[in-house]
């Protein structure tokens, strides 16, 4: 295969070019992360040359002053194409500016960032132009979020797609597996031999995963109001989380065995539709002043906040509850796991029915103030038996004294190496939409409760816990 690659983003007008994308390469680049030399194609509808698009990412990307000659060395392998993606003759065009550009046998990246409705015309443009052919080098296309809005939509379209590229050439990219601490959730089970007997339904009460947002959702009203809660974050971010707190040890860290575990803990995941106890386990809400966010209806009925009680149907977490939850507009940003330990069998130091104690968790902080704590009771020294709840911690940027890398870094770096293991597979991608459509068939018949933009959402959502299962954790 060819020694050099060529990453061409499709659509790189657009706000991910320069907050993430641009950035994250310039960084593997600073820190010689590349495996061979590596060229950067901006492609878009503007009409701009190619000096115009390296000042405009000049000024949108903060540089440190001390990495200036690493950057104009960087965009030194810059280049910029117009290109109407609606076009056929666009791509032939862009086929013969890529060639002109890489000089000799390369392999290439194309980063799709543009809208979901285009993924397929663009993919099928590549495709006619002759840019997907691997004879020379590797063809590799990364599509972002949301792959298809159902299950029906997200099948058809790998199906489409699949007859033009190899699984292994197709990188739907979920950017919360290239958080260090989201990939650090397997080394933290799998590493440690001494949390794995305990992560189980005899020892665990109940899973929290949150993705709380402060923001409100801006000038993503249009998109935002045909997706909700339920599908710009639970069908994805959320899930993946679960997947990875909730699947067995992979046969070996490649790509696929990760991903054959993975998709069999959503294979498990009960569907909402199937839950037969009556307690409730969907609470829908909506932020005060929602209605009025440029393009979202006045009368909209899209959730903002959803927070749901599931199952996970196998053998390790029969019968615990993994309570899932997400929204925007909460006091403030932060995305954790909380694991709660059962209460030991026979209580020395409380009435036993003081189900409200629940010494034993493991909250894993994923963003911000990134960590591990691990809750206990201590006795209060000089007192009878007063407990006190107590914790350890763990901080990244404490410990390791140094920036953690960015999630757009990672993934970039794995495409272009060609490792697929943080990358999602369309079975996981089927089954994480069976799941997600079985819920937003109930979600008509569920009350859509106001909230107070900065709270922490309806309070019906406290009634997804069990008498003695804890309550919504904060941090
Ligand atoms: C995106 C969602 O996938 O993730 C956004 O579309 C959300 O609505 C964002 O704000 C959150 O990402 P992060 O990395 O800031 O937690």
């Amino acid at each position: 295969m060819a020694d050099r690659t060529q990453v061409v983003i499709l659509g790189a007008s657009g706000d991910l070019t320069a907050r993430k994308l641009i950035p994250g390469l310039f960084q593997s680049f600073v820190e010689n992360r590349f495996p061979h030399p590596v060229q950067v194609v901006g492609v878009a509808r503007r009409p701009w040359d190619r000096a115009e698009f390296q000042s405009i990412i000049t000024e949108r990307v903060h540089c440190d002053e001390g990495d200036k000659a690493r950057w104009d060395e960087f965009m030194s392998e810059v280049y910029y194409q117009q290109t109407h993606l609606d076009s056929d003759d666009g791509y032939t065009e862009l086929a013969r500016t890529l060639n002109e550009i890489a000089g000799e046998a390369v392999n290439r990246v194309f980063y799709l960032a543009i809208k979901p409705e285009l993924f397929l015309a663009t993919v099928t443009g590549l495709h006619a132009s002759g840019l997907l052919d691997q004879s020379t080098g590797t063809a590799r296309v990364v599509v972002e979020k949301p792959f298809g809005t159902d299950l029906e939509s997200a099948r058809a379209l790998n199906a489409e797609l699949l007859r033009m590229l190899g699984e292994d050439q197709l990188y739907r990219i979920d950017h919360y597996l290239g958080k260090e601490t989201v990939q650090n959730l397997l080394a933290f089970r799998f590493r440690n031999a001494m949390f794995e007997p305990l992560w189980n339904h005899n020892h665990v009460e109940v899973v929290q995963i949150t993705v709380a947002e402060d923001v409100l959702v801006g000038d993503r009203g249009g998109y935002y109001d045909s997706s909700g809660a339920v599908r710009d974050i639970l069908q994805n971010h959320a899930l993946q989380i679960l997947a990875l707190v909730a699947m067995e040890p992979p046969s070996s860290l490649q790509g696929d065995a990760i991903r054959n575990e993975k998709v069999k803990v959503l294979e498990s995941l009960r569907c909402p539709k199937e839950v037969t106890d009556d307690r409730a386990h969907i609470v829908r809400g909506q932020y005060w002043g929602y209605r009025h966010e440029g393009g979202v209806a006045e009368d909209s009925q899209t959730e903002t906040y959803i927070a749901v009680r599931t199952y996970i149907d196998n053998w390790r977490w029969g019968g615990v509850p993994f309570l899932l939850r997400t929204g925007k507009g909460l006091p403030k940003r932060f995305t954790g796991i909380q694991v709660q330990f059962h209460m030991p069998p026979h209580s020395l130091f409380g009435p036993p029915d003081a189900c409200h104690l629940r010494p034993n968790a493991l909250n894993l902080r994923i963003q911000p103030h990134e960590g591990i704590d691990l809750h206990f009771d201590v006795k209060a020294p000089g007192s009878g038996n007063e407990m006190v709840p107590a914790k350890l911690n763990f901080n990244y940027e404490e410990f390791f004294n140094r920036r953690i890398p960015e999630a757009y870094q990672r993934l970039l770096l794995d495409v272009i190496k060609g490792d697929q293991s943080l990358f999602i597979r369309s079975d996981e991608v089927e089954e994480s939409w069976r799941w997600t459509d079985s819920l937003r068939e109930l979600m008509p018949d569920t009350e859509l409760h106001a909230y107070e933009p900065k709270s922490w959402g309806p309070d019906a959502a406290h009634s997804l816990f069990g008498e003695c299962e804890g309550r919504w954790a904060k941090e």
